[in-house]
This record gives structure tokens, C-alpha cells and sequence, in this order.
């Protein structure tokens, strides 16, 4: 199999290298990012890897087909940016369902404590020999409220460790299930009840902008947001406004609605267009980090290693059960439940 890597980056090169040498596998890597712009550097691979910003919406997938491609891999568990409508019947698409949901819930709470007890600024400071604490002031975590959206495989990885602070958990799922010591409760009264509320749901199209001015309103005065899932479950304005009112009182942000064309890349010597992302930097309670909660070695080598299974898996037509479903609305012959492919 000859694979293009798009949005290629050193530490991908180097975890992928090992597992591709291993399983005779070709890797060309390109440091662009998959976009109609880009999608003719494709041209004569029998397959695609792409990760969280890459672009795979019904242009680019009629494109990758007309060029013969079979199949995409996405080294990434959430799969929002792909149009699956298009991809059935044309192109066969992968995905890594779990690498690491520590490393992502680690990364949650790392935010959650440099924000609540200002490491960031006391880092700077102490470098400055400023050895003030005024303005430093945090609260305990220990039994305090946090709500968690997503009750999934980093969500359970989140809330062990929120268990371990000794605080009172609550949660929401859409398909909820039974976790031990952690209350199953619905959206509106995790709001309400929250200290902190830390989303691990994927982004759909129903969930889009769940946390709004609405939702807002219904949330505690001084409260936490911790969003390690996708951006755009945030309508960042709602959430900007929230912040200038001293209605919430931190947010953490891993992810960013409108990141794409910013995250991962160097803008240093530019000037951002992005308003809302600007005035959410220069807020003192906001932290951001440019989606890297996934980003330990372990979980890049789980990346590689079931990124290049899959590959494989491809290439032999084996079921997978990495292979997506692409919604065919075939309902009562589900192959995919048979346990068969889809196409
Ligand atoms: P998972 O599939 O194990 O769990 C997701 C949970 O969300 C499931 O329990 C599901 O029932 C629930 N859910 C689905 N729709 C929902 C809704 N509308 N409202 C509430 N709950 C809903 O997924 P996992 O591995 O825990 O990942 C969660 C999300 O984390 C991914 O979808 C991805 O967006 C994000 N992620 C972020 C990373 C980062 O580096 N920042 C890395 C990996 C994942």
C-alpha cells in the first residue's frame, strides 16, 4: 500500500516510521493539510491518513475517488470533519476508536488545576523573582461538583481521576450506563448543579453548540468549562460574553471551533483575523491549548500501531471494526451488524 500522510508532523513521522518499517507499508508525508486545495498531491496513492483538521467533505471525497483512492485512514478517534454520506460505496474509511482516553483526561484535569490554582501566572511570575501570591487564589477540589458530559471511554478516565480529588461527581450521557458512585442526571440539572462541567462527548449535528447563552444562564455564577472534545460543542461568543459578564469563572479550552486553519501551525509573526479567539487569549481566566491533550508518546504509538493495522486490515479485506458506518439508512440489513462490509 502507498499511503499520503497529510498535515504531517515531526512527532507523527517518527511514531509512524517505526510501525510502517515493521509492516511494509509506504508513507509519503505531506506537511499540508487535506483540502480541496491540496487533494491532487493524492494522486496515484491507494490511500489516504489524515487526522482531526483535515477536510473531508463531499468535494474532497469525489476528488480522492476520481483519483482511484480505496481507502481513508484517520489516526484519530472523532470523525466529525468526514462527510460519510459521500464516502459510501466511493471510499472505505478507518478510524483509531481509542489510543489513549488518559492521556485526553489527564490533559482535562492539567488544564483544570493550572487554571484553578493559577500555576501559568505563578510560573511567570517566579521567573520574574516575583514572589507575590496576591491574585493567586484558588479553591480546593475535594468535594466540589463537577458535571461530565460523556460518560465514554475518556469520560470514565476523567471522572477516576475527579473520584481520586474526592469530588461529588454527576453526569450526562445520551446512551447512559450505570458507573459506580457517579449520579446519572439530566443536561439542565447538571447546569445547574455543576462547579465544573468537562465535555467528552463527540460533536454531532445535535449537539452542536450545546453549551450557548442558554445554557450559560442556567450554570452556576463562578463555574469552570473544560472542553478537551471538539470546539464547535461551544458557541465561543456565548462563551466569550460569559466570561466579560464574571458569569463563569474560568474555561479551559482544548479545542476551538473555528481552529482549523490555526491550531498546530506556527502564527507567531501573524496577525490572527479570529475576534473571539483573540479576546479568549487575553483573558486571564482562560487557558488554551492548541488541541495536544492526546498529544504522549503512548498515545502516538497507539496512533501508529492501530493506524497501520487498519491499513493492513484494508489491504487483506478483513472486517474491521475500526471501519466506520457510513449511516446508509439500510436499518433492518445493517451489514455492518452482520458483521460483514459494508460495500
Ligand atoms: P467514546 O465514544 O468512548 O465516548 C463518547 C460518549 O459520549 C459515549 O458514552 C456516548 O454515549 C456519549 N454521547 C454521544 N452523543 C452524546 C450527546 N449528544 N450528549 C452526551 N453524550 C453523548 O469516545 P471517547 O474516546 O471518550 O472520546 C470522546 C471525544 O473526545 C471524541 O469524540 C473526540 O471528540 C474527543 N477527543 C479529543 C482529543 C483531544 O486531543 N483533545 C483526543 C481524542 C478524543
Amino acid at each position: 500500500m502507498n499511503i499520503a500522510l497529510f498535515d504531517a508532523k515531526e512527532y507523527d513521522i517518527s511514531s509512524f516510521e517505526k510501525y510502517s518499517k515493521e509492516r511494509d507499508i509506504n508513507i509519503k508525508y505531506f506537511d499540508v493539510k487535506l483540502t480541496k486545495d491540496t487533494v491532487s498531491l493524492a494522486k496515484g496513492f491507494d490511500g489516504v491518513c489524515v487526522f482531526v483538521n483535515d477536510s473531508l467533505d463531499e468535494e474532497v471525497m469525489n476528488k480522492l475517488y476520481e483519483y482511484g483512492i480505496k481507502a481513508i485512514f484517520l489516526r484519530c478517534a472523532g470523525f466529525n470533519n468526514v462527510d460519510l454520506h459521500a464516502a459510501f460505496k466511493k471510499l472505505h474509511i478507518y478510524r483509531v476508536p481509542s489510543y489513549s482516553p488518559h492521556a485526553v483526561a489527564e490533559h482535562a484535569f492539567a488544564l483544570l488545576q493550572t487554571s484553578n490554582r493559577r500555576i501559568h501566572k505563578a510560573y511567570n511570575r517566579v521567573r520574574d523573582y516575583n514572589f507575590s501570591l496576591v491574585n493567586l487564589t484558588g479553591m480546593d477540589l475535594y468535594g466540589k461538583t463537577v458535571g461530565v458530559v460523556g460518560t465514554g471511554k475518556i469520560g470514565r478516565c476523567f471522572i477516576d481521576i475527579a473520584k481520586g480529588y474526592g469530588m461529588n461527581v454527576i453526569s450526562y450521557d445520551k446512551f447512559p450506563s450505570e458507573i459506580d458512585g457517579v449520579k446519572n442526571v439530566d443536561l439542565n440539572i447538571l447546569f445547574k448543579e455543576s462547579d465544573i462541567i468537562s465535555l467528552h462527548c463527540p460533536l454531532t449535528n445535535e449537539n452542536m453548540h450545546m453549551i450557548n447563552s442558554e445554557s450559560i444562564s442556567k450554570m452556576k455564577k463562578g463555574v469552570i468549562i473544560i472542553n478537551t472534545s471538539r470546539g464547535a460543542l461551544i458557541d465561543s461568543k456565548a462563551l466569550l460574553d460569559g466570561i466579560k459578564s464574571r458569569h463563569i469563572g474560568a474555561a479551559c479550552l482544548d479545542v476551538y471551533e473555528e481552529e482549523s486553519d490555526i491550531f498546530y501551525t506556527d502564527k507567531s509573526n501573524h496577525i490572527l483575523n479570529d475576534n473571539n479567539l483573540l479576546q479568549l487569549i487575553a483573558m486571564p481566566n482562560v487557558l488554551i491549548t492548541s488541541h495536544q491533550a492526546f498529544l504522549t508518546n503512548e498515545a502516538l504509538s497507539n496512533i501508529a500501531d492501530t493506524t497501520t493495522q487498519n491499513i493492513i486490515d484494508f489491504y487483506n479485506g478483513k472486517i474491521s471494526e475500526n471501519e466506520l458506518c457510513y449511516h446508509c439508512a439500510n436499518i433492518e440489513n445493517c451489514k455492518k451488524k452482520r458483521n460483514m462490509k459494508c460495500f
